[in-house]
């Protein structure tokens, strides 16, 4: 592992109008990290996660990828100069998204929604363009819907499209926000599975999750977010099983009660903090 972090983030800030969402988010991510944000409605995650490829102009602070600054020409605290669209989009190039509500075109062959960002931004010829999409395909399992169009599929089978689209790019970080909340219970384990899978295939992701077993199993750190502003960060046992602040430890009991009914909140997370496995329900 690289030790300059893939993506960082410096004092980010971000205003709608008058209203400050984000306060100064500081955060490092290294090559091959798990990072998850965790964190109440309307904390920022979501924010957060589209400054870090510059879908949302942070206005405060900076945010570097592979120690280049993204969107702006200086790093200085003053009014700053954009960037130019070309560069904007050479540095944010190793940076890939999958949305929550997947955001495939409704009018394209599965096929062609993955080869399509290939098309546009790599400007590669077409023939390689659909070999690398089917190669993505075959990487989530749906190599076989290649034809369909989006409306044939079940919501799982289309995030698991908006994961191969991503992929395809060949990105070097993914930002995941919320790949599973518009799925059903059902469903939801089979993206989980794929997103398992790229991490063990050492793939750097940032993302952001309701599921709080899975981000216990499979974050290597996790990043607790309220009113704009990062609350406590660390490893899952000491997030989940040791949480220092009473804001996080109120986020979490709903969830710790869930998944051991019979123990009292405090005995979860005195046994939490011996292993992340405590939140074990399944997934
Ligand atoms: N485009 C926008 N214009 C104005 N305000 C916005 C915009 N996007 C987000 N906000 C506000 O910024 C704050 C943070 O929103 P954000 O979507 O980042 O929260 P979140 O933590 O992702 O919440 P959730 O868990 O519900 O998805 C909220 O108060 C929200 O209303
Ligand atoms: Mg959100």
């Amino acid at each position: 592992m690289s030790s300059l972090p893939i993506l960082q983030l410096r004092a980010v800030g971000k205003s709608y109008g008058g209203n400050r969402v984000l306060k100064g988010i500081d955060l490092d991510v290294m090559r091959g990290e798990i990072v998850t944000l965790i964190g109440p409605s309307g904390s920022g995650k979501t924010t957060a996660l589209r400054c870090m490829n510059f879908l949302e102009a942070y206005d405060e602070g900076e945010v570097w990828i592979k120690g280049q600054l993204l969107g702006y020409r200086s790093s200085g605290r003053t009014s700053r100069d954009r960037d130019s669209e070309a560069s904007l989009a050479e540095v944010r190039r190793p940076v890939a998204m999958v949305f929550q509500q997947f955001n495939l075109w409704p009018h394209m062959t599965v096929l062609a929604n993955v080869t399509a960002p290939l098309l546009l931004s790599k400007k590669m010829s077409k023939a390689l363009a659909q070999s690398k999409a089917l190669a993505a395909l075959e990487r989530v399992g749906l190599e076989h819907k290649a034809a369909a169009y989006p409306s044939q599929l079940s919501g799982g089978q289309q995030q698991r499209v908006g994961i191969a689209r991503a992929l395809a790019v060949e990105p070097e970080v993914m930002l995941l926000d919320e790949p599973t909340s518009a799925l059903d219970p059902e469903r939801v384990e089979e993206v989980l599975s794929v997103i398992r899978s790229l991490a063990q295939d050492g793939m750097t992701m940032v993302m952001v999750t309701h599921e709080m077993s899975f981000a216990a199993k499979i974050s290597d750190k996790v990043v607790f977010m309220e009113a704009g502003q990062i609350v406590e960060s660390g490893s899952p046992a000491q997030l989940f099983g040791n949480s220092r602040t009473q804001r996080l430890q109120q986020f979490l009991k709903p969830w710790l009660d869930r998944s051991l009914p019979f123990a009292t909140t405090t005995a979860c997370m005195t046994s939490a903090s011996a292993g992340v496995e405590v939140g074990n329900v399944s997934h």
